[in-house]
């Protein structure tokens, strides 16, 4: 991103004032494994990007919100007031949101002019959503000084998604945004909030993200539904043994309580969140010891048990993993994010970048007629201040 262009586009949009232009970053993030775990109080192990959304922003005068993008045409002015309505599924309801939800929290807001500005692919299960909300959250806590932790900007760009743009999500997107570090993976614990920042030492191999580019339609129904399906399970095992979520089940205490679901399909889902809280664990006990073949396999064991149990992958991810499988330098390749499109991770030595780019994308435009996008990932920071331009 050049920060220059941005500020040029910001004064041709805004034109110039003696108050200071303000730059922030947040970035997108790459979940390696613990998928669909964070709502049920389990373990993820995401990193940041170093792609995501930048944010120049100036105090006006005017008691006026002006929210513009270089990415879409949209844009809005929304007069400051006590509390702001959604429009419709318009991008500004990430940040306004996250702006409503600082002023429940007494934050008092002075007019802003804001150009945002993202190089991280929409709707591709990368967290741009995310990205601007902890962008927002970042700027509003450095231009009004309100000494908010990062930790509780985290919680409030989840809220943000959750009750004013109305996603139920989990905590992991906002999470890694937000307390990302570069070259390393954070893990977290979803129920406690404990976390560990994991050095990625990943020597001759690379993070490659292939995005599907399949529009991701009932996404956000299909991901409410799982939602209630583990609820469900929760409550069912809970006339046996009260447990507050699936992920306080071990896998053997599973296997003798499962028979109190009264749903096949229920339990499945059960089976791939406490499947998979262990095998997050034993991948972060490989990566430690260095083994990254078995780290590999247990993200392969991940994509498999989505595609089997959770079923929230589809054609064109399960193709992306398959072909990326028979490459013989892919270590490992699942599903990230929500599912059912979007993208794929996968661990590929160095050396086999360029097969697995040509192969990959050659038979997935074969097999599914769409063409593949493939980012080698560089793990970056979580949201910070690039300064006063
Ligand atoms: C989306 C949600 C996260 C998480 C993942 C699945 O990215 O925003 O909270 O639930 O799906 O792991």
């Amino acid at each position: 991103m050049n920060i220059d262009e941005l500020k040029n586009d910001f004064l041709n949009l805004y034109g110039s004032s003696d108050m200071e232009i303000h730059a922030y970053f947040a970035p997108g993030r790459v979940n390696l494994i613990g998928e669909h775990t964070d709502y049920n109080g389990g373990y993820v192990f995401p990193c940041a990007l170093s792609f995501g959304t930048y944010l120049l922003v100036r105090k006006n005068q005017e008691k006026v919100l002006r929210f513009a993008t270089t990415n879409f045409d949209h844009r809005a002015e929304v007069p400051v007031s006590q509390s702001y309505s959604k429009e419709g599924d318009a991008w500004t309801n990430y940040p306004l949101g996250v702006i409503d939800e600082l002023q429940k929290q007494s934050m008092s807001v002075e007019g802003l002019d804001m150009l945002y500005s993202g190089d991280i692919p929409n709707g591709a299960g990368l967290s741009s959503s995310a990205s601007i909300e902890m962008v927002t959250g970042t700027a509003m806590n450095d231009l009004f000084g309100l000494q908010i932790e990062k930790m509780d900007l985290v919680k409030i760009g989840q809220k943000a998604e959750n009750n004013f743009v109305g996603v139920n999500c989990g905590i992991m997107d906002q999470f890694a945004s937000g307390m990302g570090e570069k070259d390393h993976a954070l893990f977290l614990n979803c129920e406690t909030l404990d976390y560990e920042r994991v050095p990625l030492v990943l020597k001759g191999i690379r993070i490659v993200i292939t995005n599907t580019n399949l529009r991701r339609g009932l996404a956000d129904s299909k991901y409410n539904e799982r939602r209630s399906e583990c609820d469900k399970a929760v409550e069912e095992i809970s006339k046996v043994k009260p447990v507050p979520n699936l992920s306080r089940l071990s896998l053997n205490e599973f296997k003798e309580l499962s028979e109190n679901i009264s749903s096949e399909v229920v339990r499945r889902r059960a089976h791939h969140v406490i499947s998979e809280n262990d095998r997050t664990l034993r991948a972060i006990k490989a990566l430690n010891e260095g083994d990254i073949e078995a780290f590999g396999q247990l993200m392969n064991a991940s994509h498999d048990s989505l595609r089997d149990d959770y079923e929230v992958t589809g054609k064109e991810l399960d193709t992306l993993v398959d072909e990326a499988r028979k490459i013989p330098g892919t270590i490992g390749s699942r599903m990230t994010g929500a599912g059912f499109g979007g993208c794929t991770v996968s661990l590929v030595k160095e050396d086999a970048i360029d097969e697995f780019i040509s192969v990959v994308g050659e038979n997935y435009k074969k097999k599914i007629g769409l063409t593949a996008d493939f980012y080698i990932a560089e793990v970056g920071d979580g949201a910070k201040k690039i300064g006063v331009i």
